[in-house]
């Protein structure tokens, strides 16, 4: 039967599999408690799609991925695709998806669950408690703009060339993005992140989030940081953040200092958000911060929680379905608490398990709950 609920499942590379069964078993979970139903399919991206396709991503793909609700995608890359030609990289394979689904506001939450902030390599009092999200502009920038490329100058040097470009619009919605979030979250503030010291697409940036923070959103308070500040105030005293919007660039960056405050990459969750269409309805694609930890994988050691958080925020900002991304990561914390850790987050005195234990552990704490 046809549901409005359609996912389309991209597993990837490495550990990306083992953790997406995890998920399945979730989903599988939740249409037989909560008489939910999802519209589920499976397709290749990264380098399982080179090996078969000679490509990161198909036509066929970026079609379904256009048609589904939403897309979860496990990660990507690894050494056996290293050294092939920069324009078939795994790692193509995901800009396409966020570039061609114009899914340009990437929300990137760093929060520290009380049972890990000792695993952070920060002091637990600067971590314990933290509840920042990153909002990452993500289909521009430096990661697209062009010119770019390598060439060979007359005097046999060679050049490489990336470009920093932004138009208001593309600043905008992303700065919009991270207000609307701000307005829903206690205490919610702005602080946007550029290089206006140096970059004049750094000074538009910081005009255009004034803008819209003084047009549309003079309720929420908005503050302006130089990004090399930013990452150092993230480690200082991370907690004096809220909502950090930036872009693509020092959003890769900022994001990974984030998440390391939190304890493991394995933890972290992302949603990338297209533009709402007349009915509300968002394009979307949910994947992990970590990536395809190629030396762990197909050894059920990967820690899937990053993935099954993945999943968490499109029950909430896809389907709509709150409650249940609430209880699905109420069960995570729940497993956390009692001690049970996959091997990134392994601490003295807590219970090692592995991929598929945590997937276990977490269905029974999800029983627990709905019981
Ligand atoms: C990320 C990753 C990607 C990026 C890579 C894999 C292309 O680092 O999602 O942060 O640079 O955006
Ligand atoms: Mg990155």
């Amino acid at each position: 039967m046809a549901s409005n609920r359609s996912l389309l499942i991209l597993p990837g590379d490495g550990i990306g599999a083992e953790a997406m069964a995890q998920v399945r078993r979730i989903i599988a979970w939740l249409e037989k408690n909560r008489s939910l139903s999802f519209e589920l399919d499976e397709d290749l991206v990264g380098g399982a799609s080179i090996d078969a396709h000679g490509v990161p991503v198909t036509d066929a793909v970026m079609d379904k991925a256009f048609k589904a609700d939403a897309v979860l995608l496990g990660a990507v890359g690894g050494p056996k695709w290293d050294n092939i030609d920069f324009s078939i990289k795994p790692e193509r394979g995901l800009l396409r998806l966020r570039k061609d689904l114009e899914l340009f506001a990437n929300l990137r939450p760093a929060v520290c669950f009380d049972a890990l902030a000792d695993a952070s390599s920060l002091k637990r009092d600067v971590v314990a408690g933290l509840d920042i999200l990153i909002v990452r502009e993500l289909t521009g920038g430096v990661y697209f703009g062009e010119p770019r490329g390598i060439t060979t100058l007359p005097n046999g040097q060679r050049r490489g060339v990336n470009t920093q470009v932004y138009d208001t619009d593309e600043i905008r919605r992303v700065v919009r993005v991270a207000f609307d979030i701000a307005r829903a979250r206690p205490n919610g503030k702005v602080t946007s992140s550029e290089k206006a010291n140096v970059m004049e697409s750094g000074i538009l940036w910081r005009e255009e989030a004034q803008w819209v923070h003084d047009n549309e959103y003079a309720d929420i308070p908005i503050s302006h940081m130089y990004a090399d500040n930013c990452a150092m105030q993230l480690v200082r005293n991370p907690k004096q953040f809220d909502v950090i919007v930036t872009d693509n660039l020092f959003g890769d960056v900022l994001s990974d200092i984030a998440a390391m405050l939190t304890g493991s990459l394995g933890m972290l969750p992302s949603a990338s958000l297209g533009a709402a269409d007349a009915n509300g309805k968002r394009r979307a694609m949910y994947e992990p911060v970590h990536g395809s930890a190629p030396d762990i994988a197909g050894q059920n050691l990967a820690n899937p929680i990053a993935t099954i958080l993945s999943f968490a925020m499109a029950l909430r900002y896809s389907y709509d379905l709150g409650a249940d991304a609430d209880l699905v990561e109420q069960a995570v914390q729940d497993v956390l608490a009692a001690g049970f850790r996959t091997g990134d987050i392994m601490q003295p005195g807590m219970t090692r398990t592995s991929t598929t234990g945590m997937g276990d552990a977490i269905l029974a704490a999800l029983d627990k709950r709905a019981a």
